[in-house]
Formats: C-alpha cells, sequence, structure tokens
C-alpha cells in the first residue's frame, strides 16, 4: 500500500491549521460546508469496531504508515482503537455532533486529530488507506409513522457519502461500512469495489432498504447457536465484541423483488 504523499511535519501543518479553525466552536462551523448529517445519535464504544480493524490490517499490514479516516467518530474510541491496532498509522476523525467532537478533542492522542466533518477538512488529510463509516450511513430509530425510508432517509444522502468517501479512498484503500440503511452495491462507484470476505463478521443489525425506500432484508440474530431477538443479541455481544461474528445475517424479504446484493459484507477494497 502506498503510504502518504507528504512528509509528516506538512501533514501535521495542515492538519493543525484545520484544527485551529473549528477547534474553538466544534459545530458552529458556516453552513453549507459540513457533509450533510446521517445518524443522529452518537453511541459509541471501545471495541465495538475492532473485529473490522483487525481484519483490514490483514489486508494491508499492521505495522504500515496509514492514513485513516473515522467518518462519524463521535467521543473518538474508533480512532483509539484503530491507533492500538495500527501502531504507525494517522488517524482522522470526524464527526458533527459538538459534544462528541470536544469529548473527542480532548483524548489528545499523538496521532490522532479530530475534526468537523467537513468536505475541506475530510480533503486536507487525504487521501486514505482506510475509511470507516460505522454505524453511521442510517438513521435509527426512525421517527415515528416513517412508512418508506425515502423521506426520512433517502437513498440520495447514501450516495453523496459513499462518492464523499469513495474520493478520498486511495485505490486499494479499504473501505468499512457497517450498519448502513442501503447497499454499497447499489451506489455509482460499486463497480470499483470488491468484498472483503476474510473472516465472516455480520454487517449490523438494521435491516437494509432497496434504493426506492422499501425494505429489502429482515436480521436473523444467533448467538451460542440460539437464535435470540435483536434486543438479547445486542445485549450479549456488547459484554464481547469479539464475539460478534456470532452470529447475525440478512434474508430477503422477497428474492423474486429484490435481491442478489451482498448482504453480509463490511469491508471493500478499492480498485
Ligand atoms: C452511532 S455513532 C457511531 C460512532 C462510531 N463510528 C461507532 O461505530 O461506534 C454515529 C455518529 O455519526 C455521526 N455523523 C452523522 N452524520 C455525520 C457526518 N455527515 N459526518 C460525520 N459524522 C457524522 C454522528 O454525529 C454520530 O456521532
Amino acid at each position: 500500500m502506498a503510504v502518504a504523499a507528504c512528509n509528516e511535519m506538512e501533514w501535521l501543518v495542515r492538519v493543525s491549521s484545520k484544527e485551529e479553525r473549528i477547534g474553538q466552536v466544534p459545530g458552529t462551523e458556516a453552513p453549507g460546508l459540513t457533509v450533510p448529517q446521517h445518524q443522529r445519535n452518537a453511541h459509541t464504544a471501545r471495541g465495538r469496531n475492532l473485529a473490522y480493524m483487525v481484519q483490514a490490517g490483514k489486508r494491508l499490514g499492521v505495522e504500515s504508515e496509514l492514513r485513516i479516516l473515522s467518518f462519524g467518530c463521535s467521543s473518538g474510541e474508533e480512532c483509539l482503537d484503530f491507533a492500538d491496532v495500527f501502531p504507525r498509522a494517522r488517524i482522522v476523525g470526524v464527526d458533527l455532533n459538538a459534544k462528541a467532537l470536544q469529548k473527542a478533542q480532548a483524548l489528545d492522542h499523538p496521532r490522532v486529530h479530530v475534526m468537523n466533518s467537513t468536505e475541506d477538512n475530510i480533503a486536507a488529510s487525504g487521501p486514505y488507506d482506510i475509511i470507516f463509516a460505522m454505524n453511521v450511513l442510517c438513521l435509527h430509530p426512525l421517527p415515528p409513522g416513517t412508512e418508506t425510508l425515502a423521506s426520512a432517509y433517502p437513498f440520495a444522502l447514501f450516495e453523496s457519502a459513499i462518492q464523499l468517501l469513495d474520493a478520498q479512498l486511495k485505490p486499494g484503500g479499504v473501505l468499512g461500512i457497517y450498519n448502513s440503511h442501503y447497499f454499497l452495491d447499489d451506489a455509482e462507484v460499486f463497480a470499483h469495489y470488491a468484498p472483503i470476505a476474510d473472516d465472516h463478521l455480520n454487517n449490523g443489525w438494521l435491516p437494509k432498504y432497496r434504493p426506492d425506500g422499501e425494505l429489502a432484508t429482515r436480521i436473523v440474530f444467533q448467538f451460542d447457536g440460539q437464535l435470540r431477538s435483536r434486543d438479547e443479541w445486542l445485549a450479549l455481544i456488547a459484554t464481547d465484541y469479539a464475539r460478534r461474528k456470532d452470529e447475525a445475517w440478512h434474508e430477503w424479504i422477497d428474492p423474486d423483488v429484490y435481491s442478489g446484493r451482498f448482504t453480509d459484507v463490511t469491508l471493500w477494497e478499492k480498485s
């Protein structure tokens, strides 16, 4: 994997000048510059996405000098996990939630830089070797009375984020998308992506939708060989995220109407 195009000092200068500008009042930058909002809930935890980072590390090498973007980093736990798994990587976390950003900025890790989610900030530190958008490209819970996803979280919103992230991912880079409402397979850039299926890790506990907003999948949850409700399963894996491969999978609502997408893939390699 190609190492960063500019040297360390150039990179730090670029990143810190951005941090100064947005660091004073996180979340209050000029309207129009931020990336449109996706998931509003900022829940996160250490270890939550670790298994996927380890899997990406098997591809790109954990000792490589990578640039990593955590899109929707919340209070920064995902960035700290990245820093542990990739000891020579520089990690950029972006978010829109002012409280979460303040916490993340206070982590003060030498290889983690946290910024407001603007196209400029993301591009200033890119392109990246790894981009994760985990539990971000969705809206959960859906507003009461939502009949199809199209009004609450239109496919165009997902597509715009995928285009933004794709533009900042290097060829050969790894894109991680977990708990998205839509399929990467339906995005315009999909022809450039191949699934990475080294380990069987599930792709989340939110059902997936067709681009027109109609429901496409339901999810089967299992733990220790027994079928579970979603809430039981979430409680069980929260005690040990490493066991998340034990196990959930998407099933088509009506395979005759809509199917043929990769239902349970989280990591993708860009060609
Ligand atoms: C549920 S948290 C996920 C945190 C972490 N990625 C994880 O998996 O634990 C979703 C986060 O996405 C953020 N988010 C939503 N839209 C965003 C955008 N356009 N750019 C950056 N972050 C965004 C939210 O503010 C929230 O903090």
